[in-house]
C-alpha cells in the first residue's frame, strides 16, 4: 500500500523525535532509536549485498551493509552516550548547588496530556508549551512557584508517563526521571475526565514505584475538573481513582482550586522540614538506604566499617522509619 508500518515502540519514537527541542532530548531520543533498530537491522541494500573488496591480497567477500550498518549504529550509540555522560555530570552539578540552596524542589507527574504543562505555566505565569498531543513535554522544564506566604520553590516538569513504556525509553529518559527522584514532594497531574482515568493512575504509580520513589509524598491534583458536571464530588473521584493520599480537586487550565493546591504543597513541605538527627551503621547488603540517605538527607560524616556504612547526619522525619533497624546507640536529637 505503500505506507509505512510502524509498531507502537517506533510509533512513540517518533513522536518523541519531533518533539525533543534540546539537545539532550535530541541525543537521548536518537540513542533509543538506535538501540531500537539495532537488532531489527535487516538489508535495505539488496543491490549492495556485499561491498567490493578493492586491493590485492585480501580475500572474501568483504563486509555486508548489514554489518557496516551495525558497525555505524554502535559507534553512533558509543558516541551518544558519552555525550549523554557530560549532560548528566552538569546536570548533577547544577542539583547539587540547586540542594545547597535548600529551595524545595517539587515534581510534576502525571500520564501524558494530564495537564502538567498547562498547570505550571499557570502556577509559574510561564510558557511551557502546552499542547493537546502526546509528550509535548520531553525536557525537564524548571521554574519558580511562589507559594502563600512568601515561600517560594522550584517546579519541575517531567516526561509524560505511558503504559508499556517501551524499555528502550524508561532507560534513556532514566536519567530525565531522575529529576523526580531529587524532589522532596511529587503532584501527580490526573485527567479525571479519561475514560482510562483509573488505570493511568495505576501507571503512575508503578512507574514511580519502579523509579524508587515511592518513598516521597505525593498530592494528587484531579485536573480538569471544569469539563465534570456537578454530579460527581470530588470523594466520589478520590473513591473511584482509588486514592487514599492528600488529594485536590482544580483546573489547570481555568485557574480552579490552585490556592488549595498551592497551600497543600507548603503544608506537606512544612511537615518534611522537620528533620531528625541520627547515626545508623546500614549493612552492605542495604546499599539503597545509604543512597536514600545521601539523595534526602544531609551527611555530616561516612565512614566505611567492616560490617557496613556508618553514616552521621540529618534525614527527613518521614524517613526515619526506614532506617530504624540500624540505629546505633547514639541518641536521636529532634530539630527542625
Ligand atoms: P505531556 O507533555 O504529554 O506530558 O502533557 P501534559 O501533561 O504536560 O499536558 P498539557 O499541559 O500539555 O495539556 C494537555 C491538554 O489538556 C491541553 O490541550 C490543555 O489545554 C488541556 N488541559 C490542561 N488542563 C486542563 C483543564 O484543567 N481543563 C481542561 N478542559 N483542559 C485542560
Amino acid at each position: 500500500m505503500d505506507v509505512r508500518v510502524l509498531d507502537r515502540t517506533a510509533l512513540i519514537l517518533d513522536i518523541f523525535a519531533q518533539h525533543a527541542r534540546t539537545s539532550e532530548g535530541r541525543l537521548q531520543v536518537e540513542l533509543a532509536q538506535l538501540e531500537y533498530r539495532l537488532p531489527r537491522l535487516t538489508r535495505m541494500w539488496t543491490h549492495l549485498s556485499r561491498q567490493g573488496v578493492g586491493g590485492a591480497g585480501l580475500r572474501g567477500p568483504g563486509e555486508t551493509q548489514l554489518e557496516v550498518d551495525r558497525r555505524e549504529s554502535h559507534r553512533r550509540i558509543t558516541w551518544i552516550k558519552q555525550q549523554l555522560a557530560e549532560v548528566h555530570r552538569h546536570r548533577q552539578l547544577y542539583r547539587d548547588k540547586r540542594k545547597q540552596t535548600r529551595v524545595p524542589v517539587v515534581a510534576l507527574v502525571g500520564y501524558t496530556n494530564a495537564g502538567k504543562s498547562t498547570l505550571l505555566n499557570r502556577l509559574a505565569d510561564s510558557d511551557v508549551i502546552a499542547r493537546d498531543e502526546l509528550f509535548a513535554t520531553l525536557d525537564p522544564t524548571t521554574r519558580r512557584v511562589p507559594l502563600p506566604g512568601s515561600q517560594t520553590i522550584l517546579m519541575t516538569d517531567t516526561v509524560g508517563f505511558i503504559n508499556n513504556l517501551p524499555t528502550q525509553l524508561i532507560a534513556a529518559f532514566r536519567a530525565t526521571l531522575e529529576e523526580v527522584l531529587e524532589a522532596s514532594l511529587l503532584v501527580h497531574v490526573l485527567d479525571v475526565t479519561h475514560p482510562n482515568a483509573f488505570q493511568q493512575a495505576q501507571t503512575v504509580h508503578s512507574i514511580i514505584e519502579d523509579l524508587g520513589a515511592d518513598e516521597l509524598p505525593m498530592i494528587t491534583a484531579l485536573n480538569k475538573v471544569d469539563r465534570l458536571g456537578d454530579h460527581i464530588s470530588p470523594e466520589q473521584l478520590k473513591e473511584d481513582m482509588g486514592l487514599s493520599d492528600n488529594y485536590v480537586p482544580i483546573s489547570a487550565h481555568q485557574g480552579i482550586g490552585l490556592d488549595l493546591l498551592t497551600g497543600q504543597i507548603a503544608e506537606v513541605l512544612a511537615d518534611q522540614g522537620a528533620f531528625v538527627d541520627l547515626q545508623v551503621l546500614v549493612p552492605y547488603t542495604e546499599a539503597q538506604l545509604v543512597d536514600l540517605f545521601h539523595r534526602r538527607g544531609h551527611v555530616e560524616e561516612a565512614s566505611y566499617r567492616e560490617d557496613g556504612t556508618l553514616l552521621t547526619g540529618r534525614i527527613p522525619r518521614n524517613l526515619a522509619a526506614y532506617f530504624e533497624p540500624y540505629r546505633t546507640e547514639t541518641s536521636v536529637r529532634q530539630s527542625v
